[in-house]
């Protein structure tokens, strides 16, 4: 199969690894004082395809949004069940490997991987994703949901660039070949 996109991870973590307390709240992330908004939509313009987990759907789906934030963009959700497609979505129920490798031989931009960390486990054991956009807040919230799961795996990446934000640090890696 040729490769003709990237998967690229772009994600905000408190320094100790977590994406998001135990019960799903990011306040300790919104207060930090950044800049601009954080790079974010730069990179946005770099990706065409969105794809996350059910869990963070279903967290994005109860904030208080007046529409679906990634509405000019192709939005996967991946789930084990079966549930209808919206305007805005389609849901996934398919071997992660398979799937990717049907999107990445498809011309076009590239694919965001939003999170949460258990969809990324599954992209990291299978090494499907090529960078690494990490965003450090400068919280350390002792416990949460974690960015990275313990596994059999092990990949090295080289550091591309590193920048802050203010009070944030941005980390940028993509996986050695
Ligand atoms: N800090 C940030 O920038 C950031 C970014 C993204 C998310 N988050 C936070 O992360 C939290 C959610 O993360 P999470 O790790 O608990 O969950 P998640 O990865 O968002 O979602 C987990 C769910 O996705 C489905 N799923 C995962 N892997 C799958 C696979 N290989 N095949 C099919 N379905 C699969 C399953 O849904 P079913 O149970 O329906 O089968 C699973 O329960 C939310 O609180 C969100 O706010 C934070």
């Amino acid at each position: 199969m040729k490769k003709k996109r990237s998967i690229v991870l772009f994600i905000a973590q408190s320094l100790d690894g977590y994406i998001a307390t135990k019960d799903e709240s990011l306040e300790w992330l919104m207060k930090i004082e950044g800049e601009g908004d954080n790079g974010f939509s730069e990179f946005y313009e770099t990706v065409d395809t969105v794809i996350m987990g059910k869990k963070t759907y279903d967290w994005l789906m109860k904030q208080d949004i007046q529409e679906f934030p990634y509405k000019d963009k192709e939005c996967y959700v991946f789930t084990s069940s079966v549930v209808e497609n919206t305007e805005n979505v389609k849901f996934v129920n398919d071997d992660v490997t398979h799937f990717i490798h049907n999107l990445q031989a498809k011309d076009g931009k590239k694919i965001w991987i939003v999170g949460g960390g258990e969809l990324l486990h599954s992209f990291i054991q299978e090494k499907l994703v090529d960078e690494f956009i990490i965003t450090v807040a400068p919280t350390i919230i002792g416990n949460g949901i974690s960015l990275f799961r313990e596994g059999d795996y092990h990949l090295e990446l080289s550091l591309k660039r590193v920048r802050n934000f203010n009070q944030f640090v941005e980390l940028h890696y993509k996986k050695r070949r």
